[in-house]
């Protein structure tokens, strides 16, 4: 349910975050027409900025390649309904004075309703004192108030805890939203219909038919201009725990008795409970080195000279269940790539030998990004006087299949759930829980807590990452033509 009279704040509004996803979605969806009735948005950051100048830095970041005269219009449409107003973090008066702006935004309104969603767009070290001010300050006592969070949530279980815990102090599980945004993508979101909505697919969904899945991560940048944000958390904090694990799980669990969010997250979450942590015997490691022009990792001077931190980690996890024991799951995630992609490769097992000998394994394959797609590689007659199979490849390429629809941006199908309260695609936190279980001993191995750090492989900028093809066979993957 949407609520009309909805406030919208979003910390950290001058901030990357805000700039690159958060405001280009909300405009997004004013534009087509899916926020509330009334709505009002506030940008909030520490920045001194006059409001136009706030407006300009809004419209940058909204994309409208055509000019389009319409968009033009909603844009400026879009500007009336933002405010900007800079304050500090970490001082009540701050917080009192965004509190009287919300009073002289809410006044003119004939409903007593005062609804408010906070979206904490920041680093997390201003994540609690913001949490805590919100709740005393700015809470509203006639509606509902969301708060909207977004990773990274801690860097291993125990930090992790403390920082829900300190969140628990002041907001609900029914009022806090964890984005993990791959959830809101649309290829991931198609996972669930796939499954569950395909008896051809459902039916060879387990380890007698599928041999391995590899989902796999990569980016043609680095970690240029985040040299010190990455460096404290490394690839595996940054995409596997999160991204990967999320589509895991979705690609995994059992079928939901609902579509009800809770209903799901259970299934989530005993998924994720038959997951051992992660072995580093499964596990490689590597560090970009700089080639093609491009700099090193450690070329970077916001990264310290000698850092161990990984860009690239593959590992390999088992899941305890009937259903899937045995099955080999590859996780792979690397920056400074030769490729910008992220897939899901479902390869099932070899026909019984008998007839046909050597023929190519079915593969199932979802293509996250970019250029969303499903395809499925298939061993087919070649055409003609004789009997000869030949793989070949059934393709669903939506920017063919759905050349009318718009896919929405991940960012605009959360933020709409969380409008809504819909917590289907946000992180739980026993999920979140079971997520950090998995990875913690890898990590605090990684960083030296059991003995030295170990010394990720160098691979060159813009390469496919260090031995990558020896690791994946090791696992039984067969790479097809
Ligand atoms: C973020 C990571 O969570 O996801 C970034 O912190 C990464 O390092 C980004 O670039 C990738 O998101 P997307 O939607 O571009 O695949």
């Amino acid at each position: 349910e949407l609520r009309d009279n909805t406030i919208i704040i979003v910390f950290g509004a001058s901030g990357d975050l805000a700039k690159k996803k958060t405001f280009p979605a909300l405009f997004g969806l004013y534009r087509d027409g899916y926020l509330p009735k009334d709505v009002k948005i506030i940008g909030y950051a520490r920045t001194k900025m006059e409001e136009v100048d706030f407006h300009k830095r809004v419209t940058q970041y909204i994309k409208n390649p055509d000019e389009d005269q319409e968009v033009v219009a909603k844009i400026d449409e879009f500007k009336k309904i933002s405010t900007y107003i800079s304050g500090g973090y970490e001082d009540d008066a701050s917080f009192e004075n965004l509190e009287s702006h919300l009073k002289v935004l809410e006044s003119g309104r004939l409903s007593k309703e005062r609804n408010r969603v906070f979206y904490l767009a920041l680093p997390p070290s201003v994540f609690i004192p913001v949490a805590g001010r919100v709740k005393k300050l700015n809470y509203s006592e006639d509606g509902v108030n969301r708060i909207i969070v977004e990773k990274p949530f801690g860097k291993d279980l125990e930090s992790s805890r403390k920082l829900l815990g300190s969140l628990k102090q002041y907001w609900t599980e029914d009022e806090t939203f964890r984005i993990d945004h791959y959830l809101g993508k649309e290829m991931v979101k198609n996972i669930l219909v796939l499954r569950f909505a395909n008896i051809a697919l459902s039916a060879a969904w387990d380890k007698n038919s599928i041999s391995s899945v590899q989902i796999t991560f990569k980016e043609e940048f680095g970690t240029e201009g985040r040299g010190g944000y990455f460096d404290e958390f490394g690839i595996i904090r940054d995409i596997l725990q999160n991204h990967l694990l999320q589509v895991l799980t979705v690609l995994t669990m059992e079928r939901p008795v609902s579509f009800a969010a809770e209903d799901i997250r259970d299934e989530k979450v005993k998924v994720l409970r038959a997951i051992p942590p992660i072995a580093k015997e499964h596990t490689l490691l590597g560090q970009y080195v700089a080639a093609n022009g491009k700099p090193g990792y450690l070329d970077d001077n916001t990264v310290p000279p000698n850092s161990t931190c990984p860009t690239f980690a593959a590992t390999t996890l088992w899941i305890n269940n009937p259903r899937w024991e045995g099955v080999p799951f590859i996780l792979k995630a690397g920056k400074a790539m030769n490729d910008a992609k992220v897939e899901v490769r479902i390869q099932f097992k070899d026909v019984t030998s008998g007839i046909f000998k050597d023929v190519a394994r079915n593969e199932l394959v979802l293509r996250i990004q970019p250029s969303e797609s499903v395809y499925l590689k298939l061993n087919t007659k070649m055409p003609g006087l004789y009997t000869r199979a030949m793989p070949t490849e059934m393709d669903l390429t939506y920017k063919r299949r759905f050349a009318d629809n718009k896919i929405p941006e991940a960012y605009e199908a959360l933020i709409l759930d969380a409008l809504k309260g819909d917590h289907s695609n946000f992180v739980r936190q026993d999920e979140l829980d079971y997520a950090w279980k998995i990875f913690t001993p890898i990590l605090h191995w990684i960083e030296g807590k059991d003995g030295i750090a170990p010394k990720p492989s160098p691979y060159p900028y813009g390469s496919r990452g260090p031995n990558i093809d020896a690791f994946v066979r090791k696992y039984g993957y067969i790479r097809s033509s």
